[in-house]
């Protein structure tokens, strides 16, 4: 399968501070592509110097073919992009955005009150649509921007934690568009902080402090783990996890709801019976638990933490 977007040994300085390292990524077509990792990592440098908005320090682009940033101009009507920050014009209202938007994407006269109304039903915002841009709630600014951003129904749409700020409602629907539209044959690149977004991505990449640590598959990269990961519930989780710090065979610890998760280093054997020989001295109930993308993500920002200090000194 030709990949959508292809980038190799892509790197971005701004001055002697590295915001993206050398990182190599295919992205297929047809699928949701998430870009994972925490603020500061370099999830919107990389996106930025996808769309051509941005020149690379190193390294090489290619989306739909196309060499990045030389042949920009030719992919742009193919491209949508949804900033992470809110960028339609706050005094404008959304029928004018919408407009603005059709215009300057190319979409063609005729074609272009059908078009907004169409995005303004299905997204929604058809009750608004004289509502100033500045003046919607945070559900409604993300619906807006997501409909202007496919507008000219781009191959490609590049979404910048997109849902960060709107409630769990706002977006499982959001959601549940961009399925609609990888149905219809877009990809969708996404990056997030958040694990339940991880979680929907049908590949994703984990970037920590600017490289790329690991990708594959949600399943695949829980499957690959290679470290037991368990749940101790029981009166003494506080007292169990004092115990637990700092001890060599424990990667991570903590506190979900009345439980406490505790992941082993990788080369820890047979893990339950560690874990309950070093327990012993307390009141505990020991169940080994499914790996989530959050555990994936410790573990691969923690592997790359510890390359980084031990290594060639990058
Ligand atoms: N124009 C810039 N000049 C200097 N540093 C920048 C610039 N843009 C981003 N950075 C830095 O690069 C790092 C990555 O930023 P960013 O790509 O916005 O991360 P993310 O989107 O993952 O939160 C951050 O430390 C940020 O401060
Ligand atoms: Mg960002």
């Amino acid at each position: 399968m030709e990949a959508v977007i292809r980038v190799r040994g892509l790197s971005k300085r701004f001055g002697d501070f590295t915001a993206v390292d050398q990182v190599d990524m295919s992205i297929p077509p047809h699928g949701v592509y998430g870009f994972l990792g925490p603020n500061g990592s370099g999830k919107t440098t990389a996106i930025r110097m996808m769309c051509g908005l941005l020149a690379p320090t190193a390294g090489e682009i290619e989306v739909l073919g196309m060499r990045i940033p030389e042949q920009t101009e030719l992919i742009r009507r193919q491209v949508g992009y949804m900033t992470q920050k809110f960028s339609m014009y706050a005094d404008l209202t959304i029928l004018q955005n919408m407009e603005f938007m059709a215009r300057i994407m190319g979409v063609r006269r005729a074609e272009q009150r059908g078009r907004i109304r169409e995005l303004l039903q299905r997204f929604r915002l058809e009750p608004f649509s004289r509502r100033l841009a500045g003046a919607l709630s945070g559900g409604q600014k993300r619906r807006l921007a997501l409909a202007a951003a496919v507008i000219h129904q781009p191959r490609l749409l590049l979404l910048d934690e997109p849902t960060s700020e709107v409630d769990p409602n706002t977006r499982r629907e959001f959601w549940d568009e961009l399925f609609l539209m990888c149905e219809s044959g877009t990809t969708v690149l996404v990056t997030t902080h958040l694990m339940d977004e991880a979680e929907r991505c049908h590949h994703l990449a984990i970037i920590n402090e600017g490289r790329k640590v690991a990708d594959g598959s949600p399943e695949a990269l829980k499957g690959q783990l290679g470290a037991g990961v368990f749940a101790i519930d029981g009166p003494q989780i506080t007292a169990i996890r004092n115990h637990l710090e700092g001890v060599s065979q424990v990667l991570a610890t903590t506190r979900i709801g009345l439980s406490l998760r505790v992941m082993l280093m990788p080369g820890v054997v047979d893990g339950l019976d560690w874990l309950r020989e070093h327990l012993a001295g307390f009141t505990a109930g020991i169940e080994p638990a499914g790996a989530t993308i959050e555990d994936v993500f410790v573990m691969a920002t923690r592997e790359n933490g510890a390359k980084g200090a031990g290594g060639a000194g990058r």
